[in-house]
């Protein structure tokens, strides 16, 4: 059995993984606003803290995986202070805070969750992006606020990635024996997707990005990959960032990635 900290548990895909994990026997710990284990608010500085120091307690130090899919979507209605704090800073804080656990867990591995809106959606504004790879919150809020909820969400899921391809190879991570990789969704059947799909302004856009395999994706088939990547069976994968998405990131820039030194 191993323990498992998912964040975002509560719904969509967190639900999904949570399930399937259960399901294998293992033990969840989830990590949400509601109907988890750890309630805390991810988008606030003391929350993280609280969640880090409660998961610590419950898990006696050591855990064996992370899945980070908390998450708010970038709604027009929204603002985009609030979708880098929880996003991105809600991310790399867990991370970043359960890291010392992960190390004395058993073949650990983190799996953090991105989109394929960081690499599909246009306009996505650089100075979130690096703002947030600063570590800069404040300056990331503020920047955000300028470019609005809507542009700001690819740009936290970009930082995402990059953060973790910084990261993963590095002692602490890699060096420690802890695999960290990346899934980036495309648009999967979730009440996020719903939400996006409901709103006045971007909703139109949502079905109008092409999927190739012709639908959207469900919770379990990316519950699915995730359990993978925390698995024995990808003991080799290290710092990947892997697109789920029916085909959408290939069919729109496939020229673009790999690409050479
Ligand atoms: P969802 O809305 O079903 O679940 C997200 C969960 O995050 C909810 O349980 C919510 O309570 C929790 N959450 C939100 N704000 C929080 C906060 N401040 N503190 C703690 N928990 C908080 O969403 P879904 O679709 O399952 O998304 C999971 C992740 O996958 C998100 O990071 C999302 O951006 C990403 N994603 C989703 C895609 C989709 O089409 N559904 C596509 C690409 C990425």
């Amino acid at each position: 059995m191993r323990t498992v900290v998912v964040t975002g548990a509560a719904s969509g895909m967190g639900a999904a993984t949570r399930d399937r994990l259960e399901s294998a026997g293992h033990r969840v710990v989830g990590v949400d606003l509601h109907d988890a284990e750890v309630r805390a608010d991810l988008g606030s500085p003391e929350g993280r803290r609280a969640a880090v120091e409660e998961v610590a307690e419950l898990c006696g130090g050591a855990i064996d995986g992370l899945v980070t899919l908390a998450g708010l979507p970038g709604l027009s209605t929204a603002t985009g202070s609030a979708v880098v704090s929880v996003n991105y800073f809600g991310t790399v804080s867990l991370l970043e805070g359960l890291r010392p656990l992960l190390a004395g867990g058993n073949e650990p591995a983190a799996v953090a969750v991105s989109s394929n809106s960081a690499t599909c959606q246009p306009g996505v504004p650089p100075e979130v992006v690096e703002r947030c790879l600063a570590g800069d919150e404040a300056g990331a809020r503020r920047a955000a606020d300028r470019a609005g909820a809507v542009a700001t969400y690819p740009a936290t899921k970009l930082a995402i990635a990059r953060w973790a391809r910084r990261h993963a190879p590095a002692p602490e991570w890699a060096g420690a024996g802890i695999r960290l990789n990346v899934v980036a969704p495309g648009a999967v059947d979730t009440p996020l997707l719903q939400a996006t799909r409901d709103d006045p302004v971007i909703g139109q856009y949502v079905d109008a990005f092409p999927i190739p395999l012709g639908r959207v994706g469900t919770a379990g088939e990316l519950a699915a990959f995730v359990d993978f990547l925390l698995g024995p069976d990808a003991r080799f994968f290290c710092g990947s960032v892997v697109f789920v998405d029916g085909g959408t990131d290939a069919a729109l820039r496939a020229d673009d990635f790999p690409v050479p030194m």
